[in-house]
Parts: structure tokens; C-alpha cells; sequence
């Protein structure tokens, strides 16, 4: 009789709908945080991991409780996205130096076929908060790179990020060794540690030569989107990586060095331009010192992946013949530089942090980012205190300052 009563018991269990709503509840349709990336005046971008078939969108207002919150759809024109792994929402029409509270939110798409589509419940995220860019904004930066997919050295200096709590972060590429399918690609971008790490702050992301390697690597701006079109002219839209932002009295400029080796290398067998695409930036960093917010800028601070001094004096920048990438872009963007009175730039590459302290031949200073192990990962700081701009530069392993530069306003 008890035996048979348990079996009764397990059976209404299995068969309620209270079971059925528990077990639903415990498949989320998020399988990471949200991910602020592309930060402009006037937008940004929200990635986020679904387990899908899944369509979804953002919810934004200045107000916390989202009472007059717009909505903006996961949305390739004019189809609504529905994706397997990973949607992108991009946010225009906002207000610079303005706080927004958002949320995202995932719905299960059932679509056998054109006739029998059924969209689900939306499952929302928590509510987060960013503040646009603009020339009114906090003049603070940070920059992190060469993480790899690490995990220790990943949750290492989001650590600190979360301390520092910057209003933007530049990511300085070799985010990844390489790039071989979505789901490797998601987990290390968006949820290495399974912590948020971009839900407050946005992230500018600049590649470094790995993070063109790989097979699915083609498809990586479905994870780490490229710059809003509407943000250049015609002529640069292939352009997707640069940026060129005011975050207060700072313009953030970013290249893409792209590859470390040249287009000829076997190892790129032919499947690589970008000779050119470099050949491009240099024109558009030209036409982009000129426009009215950057050349007004009391503080300007350009990254690149790849270092654009060589520490020997027997060599001319841009001239080693042992220097293998482009070595005409890396002289004509340190001319560019000089010429525009740029005062720092940023870069990475080495695995070990290097400062080259400005010259009469290079009047902007030159720093390379550690990274790849905790051991030798940093953490550089901007910000401007007192009419100066100062970049601290953080050793993670002990959290101790290793550098701080200070840097008077431009003479333009
Ligand atoms: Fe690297
Ligand atoms: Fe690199």
C-alpha cells in the first residue's frame, strides 16, 4: 500500500503544472551577463549570451524604475533577430553625460514553421545603469589587454576594474588566442569568471593580432560589434573598429593594428588585406585630429595593439627591419601623433609593461601594457586631476602603482 501510495505521489508530482513551472525556472534563457560595449555620446551596444532559439531586447529610461523606458529590439531591418547563442541590441538617440537605467530581456521562439511561430514570456535581466560619453563627462578611462582568455588573469583585472569602477574601459586587444567556434567565443568574452563584468561600464574594444585568428573569427563582430556606421563618413564604414570619442576633457582614439605579421606570410595563406585597411586608418586619424571635439581636446590618448616604438636608439620607429608589421603605418601614425601634439599612446602586445618616455623626435609618450599571466598583467587609469591628465599604471599581482605620468594640456 505505501508503495503503491508513493508511486501516486510521484506521479501528480510529475504531472503537475507547478512541477513543469519549477523545472522551466531553472533553464535560464541568459547564459551570461549583459556586455556594455561601443560606447558613444549618443549610443551603445548590449551583447548578452541566450540559449536559444531566442529573440529579445533592451529597455532604457533615466528613470530607475523604467516607468517611461523605451524599448529597442535585437533587430537586423527588418526581421527581429532570432539567434541560437547570442543577440546584440544597439542603442542610438541618447543623451551625452547622461545616466540611463536598462534591462535586458530573452524570449524562447518556438518557429517550426512560417505558419506556427510562438514567441515566449520574456525573461528580463536585473536592472543596471551606464552614463553616455561627451565632453561633459567624468574624464577617467582604463585600459586592460592581452588577457587571452585567461581566467585568473581575466578575473584579476576586472577585480580591479570593479575598484576603479571607470565610466569606460578600452580593451587593448589579444582578448583571445584565437577564435575557434560561438560557444568557445561567447563563454570567453561575455562569461569567463560567470561574473558580470560589463553590466556598469561600457568596453572599447581595440584587436590585437589574435584576435583575427581562428575559424570562426570571421563572425566575432557578432560578439564584439564594430563602431556604428552613422559615426563615419561613407569613405571609412569598412572602418568598424576605430574610434575617435570625448570621454570629458580627453579624446579617446583607437587603431587597429590588425595581424603582427605581413599580408604575404604563408601562414595567412592569402586570406588577409590589411595593408590597405591600415593604409585607411591613416587617413581617417588624419581627417579625425581635425574635427572640431577632438581637436579641441585639452587631452588626447590613442591605443593600438601593437607597440609603435622600438627601445633601441640605433633605430628609427616605423624603420627595424625586425619590426615584422606594418612598419609605413606605425611611422605615418607617429607622425600623425607628433604633428597633433597627442600625448600618450597606449599599447600592448609584449606581455610586459614598458613606458618610453617621450623624446625630442617623439613628443608623446609610449606605453606598453603588460599582460597574458597575473603575474605581469596591468591596469592603466586615467584621469584628470587638477588640469593634468594622469595615467596610473597598476601592477595586478600586488595591486601596486608601477607608474604615474602626468601630462599637461595640449599647447595647440
Ligand atoms: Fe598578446
Ligand atoms: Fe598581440
Amino acid at each position: 500500500m505505501n508503495r503503491l501510495l508513493s508511486l501516486l505521489t510521484l506521479f501528480f508530482l510529475l504531472a503537475s503544472p507547478l512541477y513543469a513551472d519549477d523545472a522551466e525556472e531553472k533553464t535560464s534563457l541568459f547564459t551570461t551577463p549583459v556586455f556594455l560595449q561601443i560606447p558613444s555620446e549618443t549610443s551603445i551596444g548590449a551583447v548578452w549570451g541566450v540559449n536559444g532559439p531566442a529573440a529579445g531586447f533592451v529597455e532604457y529610461s533615466t528613470k530607475e524604475d523604467l516607468s517611461d523606458a523605451k524599448r529597442v529590439y535585437a533587430c537586423v531591418p527588418p526581421l527581429r533577430s532570432i539567434q541560437e547563442k547570442v543577440l546584440s541590441v544597439r542603442i542610438r538617440g541618447l543623451e551625452p553625460n547622461t545616466k540611463y537605467y536598462y534591462r535586458a530581456a530573452t524570449m524562447s521562439v518556438d518557429y517550426p514553421n512560417a505558419y506556427h511561430v510562438k514567441v515566449g514570456e520574456p525573461e528580463f535581466s536585473a536592472v543596471h545603469s551606464f552614463t553616455t560619453m561627451g565632453e561633459k563627462a567624468r574624464s577617467s578611462f582604463a585600459v586592460i589587454n592581452d588577457t587571452h582568455s585567461e581566467y585568473d588573469t581575466v578575473k584579476a583585472v576586472h577585480k580591479k576594474l570593479k575598484a576603479l569602477q571607470p565610466p569606460v574601459v578600452i580593451w587593448n586587444g589579444d582578448a583571445a588566442d584565437q577564435y575557434k567556434s560561438e560557444d568557445k567565443t561567447v563563454n570567453s568574452i561575455l562569461n569567463l569568471t560567470g561574473r558580470a563584468i560589463a553590466e556598469n561600464y561600457a568596453f572599447l574594444f581595440v584587436p590585437g593580432n589574435h584576435d583575427y585568428r581562428g575559424a570562426w573569427v570571421r563572425n566575432l563582430d557578432t560578439v564584439l560589434l564594430t563602431r556604428n556606421p552613422e559615426e563615419r563618413d561613407s569613405k571609412y564604414w569598412e572602418l568598424g573598429r576605430n574610434f575617435a570619442v570625448r570621454q570629458g576633457d580627453v579624446a579617446l582614439i583607437g587603431l587597429d593594428s590588425g595581424e603582427s605579421k605581413l599580408d604575404d606570410n604563408p601562414d595567412l595563406q592569402g586570406l588577409a588585406e590589411f595593408e590597405s585597411y591600415r593604409e585607411l586608418q591613416t587617413q581617417w586619424l588624419k581627417e579625425t585630429l581635425e574635427r572640431p571635439d577632438i581637436k579641441s581636446a585639452p587631452f588626447i590618448v590613442a591605443f593600438c595593439h601593437i607597440p609603435l616604438v622600438i627601445p633601441r636608439d640605433d633605430v628609427v620607429p616605423g624603420q627595424s627591419a625586425s619590426y615584422v608589421w606594418s612598419r609605413a603605418t606605425s611611422y605615418q601614425w607617429g607622425q600623425l601623433f607628433s604633428q597633433h601634439c597627442v600625448q600618450a599612446v597606449i599599447t600592448a602586445h609584449k606581455h610586459r609593461y614598458r613606458c618610453d618616455e617621450p623624446t625630442e623626435n617623439r613628443p608623446w609618450a609610449h606605453f606598453v601594457g603588460g599582460g597574458k599571466s597575473p603575474k605581469t598583467a596591468t591596469v592603466f587609469h586615467g584621469t584628470v586631476e587638477d588640469d593634468k591628465l594622469i595615467i596610473r599604471v597598476y601592477r595586478i599581482e600586488d595591486d601596486s602603482i608601477i607608474n604615474e605620468v602626468k601630462f599637461s594640456k595640449r599647447s595647440f
